[in-house]
């Protein structure tokens, strides 16, 4: 398969890099630390087209595909996974399923301030008891005349506190499973939606996570995404999308740290030479390089299979399954190659090895990604 990329795509590139360099990296530390969120970046990211980067011009979004929208994420993940998942949640969980399931009137009045970034998305699945096992919805969303009463507790919502609208998952025919759920458009500030305190995390400490209370939310059924039931599969379908800008997301927050630990590799000299020239070290970055271009395969492929209109369900599991797994063992190897300096803040390998743990676990664990993958290979 040929990835070579267009002069667009390159453009996008340099864009995403410039910005990661000059907006993202001054203060990162400090973000992480203090778990602030990116306010100004994320305006900024919104003003330059990065917040609906495939959404259609007329809705006000930059008309890009998704291959671009992934090495955009890949740029930016480099240096701030925290900034690069809201640019995630709302381009593909937020924005695409508005613009491919959304009736018309929605798409005017929530999808362009949200794919010109005058408005941030949440998406909100997960529970206290349903986190892998999605089908097992207890939020309710009753039918009452022309509105839908919505109850129940949503839990580690990316952009909970900072979003503007969030599409939210719930139960309406509990007799009919998960062809009895829906999704539902709800606005911060409704009567009745409370937003929970922000959660101290491990990694991408300067997102902003959240658990939301629903009691007694009165939501127009002209809200409502699809047909009646339609809401299990619209998470799955969305979902899907979404699977590929965490892979990306993985294979940045690999390739920020692969660069640093190549760079002081370069730098740090032990018993006469530079490091890399030993092969204990020099081995670490060959394996380290060929499991981040193996990822990168992966993740365009799964890009370019969105673009092309073929099913992603399996290329985009496989991705982010391998994907977060290099994440994970790069950022592990990065540390190690800085040796004492990598247990250290300013050498930033410490965060990027804390952040990369979260794609493993958000927007389907590794084990649901197996299951995905097992599933389809299975029934082929
Ligand atoms: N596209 C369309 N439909 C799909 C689908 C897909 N990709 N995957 C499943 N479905 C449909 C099935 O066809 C089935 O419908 P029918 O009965 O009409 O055929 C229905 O959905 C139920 O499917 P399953 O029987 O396969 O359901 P299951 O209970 O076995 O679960 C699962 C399937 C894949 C494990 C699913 O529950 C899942 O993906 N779980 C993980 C959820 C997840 O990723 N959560 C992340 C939260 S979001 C987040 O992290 C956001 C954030 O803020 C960053």
């Amino acid at each position: 398969m040929n990835f070579k990329l267009s002069e667009e795509q390159l453009m996008i590139q340099q864009a995403a890099k410039d910005f990661a360099q000059n907006e993202l990296l001054p203060g990162v530390i400090e973000r992480d630390e203090e778990q602030k969120f990116p306010e100004e970046q994320v305006k900024k990211l919104g003003e330059l087209g990065f917040l609906g980067m495939m959404v259609d011009p007329k809705y006000g979004g930059s008309g890009l595909d998704t291959l671009s929208y992934v090495i955009a994420m890949e740029e930016l993940s480099k240096i701030d996974a925290s900034a690069s998942v809201v640019v995630s949640v709302n381009n593909s969980l937020v924005c695409w399923g508005l613009e491919e399931f959304g009736n018309e009137a929605q798409k005017e009045k929530y999808l362009t301030p949200l794919a010109s970034g005058a408005k941030l998305g949440a998406f909100c699945l997960s529970e206290p008891e349903a986190g892998s096992d999605a089908t097992s919805q207890k939020t309710t969303a009753i039918e009452k005349d022309d509105h839908y009463i919505v109850n129940g507790t949503k839990n580690w919502i990316t952009n909970g506190g900072t979003a503007d609208f969030y599409l939210v998952i719930a139960q309406t025919h509990p007799e009919k499973g998960h062809k009895g759920i829906n999704v539902l458009i709800l606005e911060k500030g409704m009567p009745g939606f409370e937003i929970g305190p922000k959660e101290n995390k491990l990694g991408i400490r300067g997102s902003d996570t959240h658990s939301l209370m629903f009691n007694d939310v009165k939501v127009p059924k002209e809200n409502r995404i699809g047909e009646d039931g339609f809401g299990f599969k619209f998470a799955m379908k969305t979902l899907a999308g979404g699977r590929i800008g965490i892979a990306a997301q993985a294979l940045g927050i690999a390739a920020g740290a692969y660069e640093l630990a190549l760079k002081y590799s370069k730098e740090r000299k032990s018993f006469g030479t530079e490091i890399c020239n030993h092969q204990a070290i020099a081995f670490k970055l060959a394996d380290m390089h060929t499991q981040i271009e193996a990822a990168r395969h992966l993740v365009y492929k799964a890009a370019c299979d969105k673009d092309n209109n073929e099913n992603y369900d399996l290329s985009s599991a496989m991705a982010k399954l391998y994907a977060s797994k290099v994440a994970m063992d790069v950022t592990v190897e990065a540390v190690q190659i800085h040796g004492g300096n990598g247990f250290v803040k300013e050498y930033h390998v410490e965060r990027l090895m804390r952040d990369a743990k979260i794609t493993q676990i958000y927007e389907g664990t590794s084990e649901i990604q197996k299951i995905v993958i097992s599933r389809s290979i299975l029934r082929d």
